[in-house]
């Protein structure tokens, strides 16, 4: 099972938002879209980083007055995890368990074709072995016959 594998069933809509604008901003977006992270890109539309629920917690434990207003560049992740749709899924969970992150963009050729979380893997997983199960329960019923 591969990333891409991930992606086809997810889709490739990707949610993103300018780095100058501001916390309050990202969490409309959050909440509008029912996501828990969004992809900062600059004014010239480079990716610099992903604001996640998390990050506006950490911000909002050590500065609550100034959270909402604070701009996304200074409190988003700077340091962007990424996976190729090639890569095994065993990869992507391994790199969101080591680095305690829910979601991956995905990048090929250096351009961003998606986002995958944990959820979705999950999801994936889940259907797969339903399939699975499908086909092992016909086989056993096939085999009684
Ligand atoms: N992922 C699912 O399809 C799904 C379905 C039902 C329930 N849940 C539950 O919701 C909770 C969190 O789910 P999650 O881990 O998927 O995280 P999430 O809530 O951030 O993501 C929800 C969906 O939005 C997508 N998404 C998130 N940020 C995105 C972005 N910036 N651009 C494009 N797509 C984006 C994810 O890939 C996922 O499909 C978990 O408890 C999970 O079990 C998830």
């Amino acid at each position: 099972m591969k990333v891409k594998d991930v992606l086809k069933q997810k889709g490739p809509e990707v949610f993103s938002i300018y780095e100058e604008k501001t916390v309050a901003d990202a969490i409309k977006m959050f909440t509008h879209n029912n996501i828990g992270l969004l992809i900062v890109l600059s004014l010239e539309a480079k990716v610099v980083g992903t604001i996640s629920e998390r990050d506006i917690i950490r911000k909002l434990a050590t500065d609550p007055e100034g959270c909402l207003t604070a701009k996304v560049k200074d409190v988003m992740t700077k340091q962007v995890l990424v996976v190729e749709p090639e890569d095994d899924l065993e990869y992507a969970e391994q790199i969101m368990t080591q680095n305690r992150c829910r979601h991956l963009p995905v990048i090929q050729n250096d351009v961003l074709v998606g986002l995958i979380s944990i959820g979705d893997i999950i999801k994936f997983q889940l259907k797969e072995s339903q399939t699975e199960n499908k086909y092992l329960k016909s086989y056993v019923a096939g085999g009684r016959a």
